[in-house]
């Protein structure tokens, strides 16, 4: 589906966002295999969590993985239901509108967990084909993995080699999907991942919960941390260093908890009303710091925000995020360091750039090229096909503040390579128009919804 985005036309003012990918594949994954009930709100119904949803159902007695699968086809009144379409102005009525829907799971432990009829469809999404393999590490039977065209590009020895050091049969076809999991008896392991991923991190604790000794996990740039704070949460010897986490087995019990809204999917927003120069406020959006630092980088370009937690859930911090109006944007360098913390904002953040004064580096970004499409590449060919500037040197993207002449680009099927050119539209000399929308909804369903709610105006 082609949309047209005006430039300009973005008014800013309150917003909600739907619940946050990265967490709710987790807490999807725990709620399956807790002993005992849990009580899920604020679900998205982002495709990508409607495929962990689908998978973890059909590893459940099919009393218990119904619910799961009904959910995937009715996650709950829209309206009320998916925070991305309740842009409201008046800020206590955004404040408080939180999911009616709840969904509810009767664990029943991860031995409640049984073999699968035929191979589970991991559709788009990298987090639930690793995390999964993490959980089946354990499980006495064999299961198939498979996903999409994208999916199955993307690098799966990363998570099956130290799934195999702890002792379950795992096998790829030449180091990707499918991907077969035989789960055994396993032992802990000191891991160091050749890459920062916080997928491979919470697919080895997950592993890491059945194992005999301690499991541990070597981190040299801080990623995500959702998973060691759910499970610390729900009582789980874990132990959080830096630059290291460690765990020991552990059944964990059903929990309730709302998921936050997903920062990834505010980071568009935020981006909207800098290159417009708006001032917006988001309501009931995760602040975890692992998720937010992106606004640190823009605060380096010239876009003060403020963040203030609200509430915990299950160890995550909610909060409400303001981003004053700003006049003027300028490059900026994202080092190695921090380069994991923005691994999902890169895209954005690059489309930001390209109306910036002056040059952005993204160093040590190698592995935007394993991404739901190749971002490094990716992300230069779009912006010089909307008549900006930017070139891959060896693993880094640089992108000159150039601006972008307008034009049409091509989503790659990549969500947020869609939504970043989408948002970054708006401070073009011209329209432009996005071939492949529809990718939003892998993580942000009601995104174009949200912008027209915003005051952004669009063509067919
Ligand atoms: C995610 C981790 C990141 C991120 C992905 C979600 C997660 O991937 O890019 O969108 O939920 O753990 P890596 O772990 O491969 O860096």
């Amino acid at each position: 589906m082609r949309l047209t985005v005006h430039p300009g036309s973005f008014a800013g003012g309150r917003a909600v966002v739907p619940g946050d990918k990265s967490i709710a594949h987790r807490w999807l994954i725990l709620a399956a295999t807790a002993e005992g009930r849990s009580e899920l709100q604020g679900l998205p119904s982002a495709l990508d969590v409607k495929a962990t949803a689908r998978a973890l159902a059909r590893l459940l007695s099919p009393a218990i993985g119904s619910r799961l699968d009904g959910w995937t086809s009715n996650p709950g009144p829209t309206r009320n239901g998916d925070r991305s379409t309740r842009n409201d102005p008046r800020p206590q009525v955004a404040a408080r509108t939180r999911f009616t829907s709840m969904l509810e799971v009767e664990g029943r432990g991860r031995v409640g967990l049984q073999p699968a009829q035929g191979p589970l469809d991991c559709g788009n999404s990298g987090t639930t084909m690793r995390l999964l393999c993490g959980v089946l590490a354990s499980t006495p039977f064999e299961t198939v993995l498979e996903g999409d065209a994208s999916l199955a590009t993307r690098p799966m020895e990363r998570v099956a080699a130290p799934l195999r050091a702890m002792g379950a049969r795992v096998k790829t076809d030449h180091g990707h999907a499918p991907v077969t999991v035989r789960g055994g008896t396993l032992r802990g392991i000191e891991h160091r991942s050749e890459v920062p991923s916080a997928q491979v991190k919470s697919a080895v604790l997950l592993a890491g919960l059945t194992a005999e000794d301690e499991t541990t996990v070597l981190e040299e740039a801080d990623t995500r941390d959702h998973m060691e704070r759910a499970l610390s949460n729900l009582g789980a010897p874990v132990r959080i260093e830096p630059g290291r986490v460690s765990v020991r087995a552990f059944q964990h019990p059903g929990f309730g908890a709302k998921v936050p809204g997903d920062a990834s999917s505010a980071a568009f927003l935020v981006a909207a009303a800098a290159l417009t120069g708006r001032a917006l406020v988001i309501e009931g959006v995760g602040v975890n710091p692992t998720r937010t630092h992106y606004l640190q980088v823009l605060g380096r370009m010239g876009v003060r925000s403020h963040l203030e937690e609200l509430e915990v859930e299950l160890g995550e911090p909610v909060g409400r995020l303001e981003v004053e109006a700003c006049d003027g944007l300028t490059g900026t360098v994202v080092d190695a360091g921090e380069l994991p913390l923005v691994i999902d904002e890169v895209p954005i953040l690059a489309f930001v750039a390209v109306h910036a004064v002056g040059e952005t580096r993204f160093e040590a970004a190698a592995d935007l090229r394993e991404k739901e499409s190749d971002r490094l590449g990716g992300l230069a060919e779009a912006i010089r096909a909307l008549g900006g500037s930017a070139a891959v040197e060896g693993d880094e993207l640089l992108v000159v503040g150039d601006g972008l002449r307008g034009g049409t680009a091509e989503a790659r099927g990549d969500h947020r390579m869609a939504m970043a050119i989408a948002v970054s539209a708006l401070a073009a000399r011209a329209p432009i128009s996005i071939d492949g929308i529809e990718a939003a909804d892998v993580s942000f369903p009601g995104f174009v919804s949200t912008l027209a709610s915003l005051g952004v105006r669009f063509e067919d």
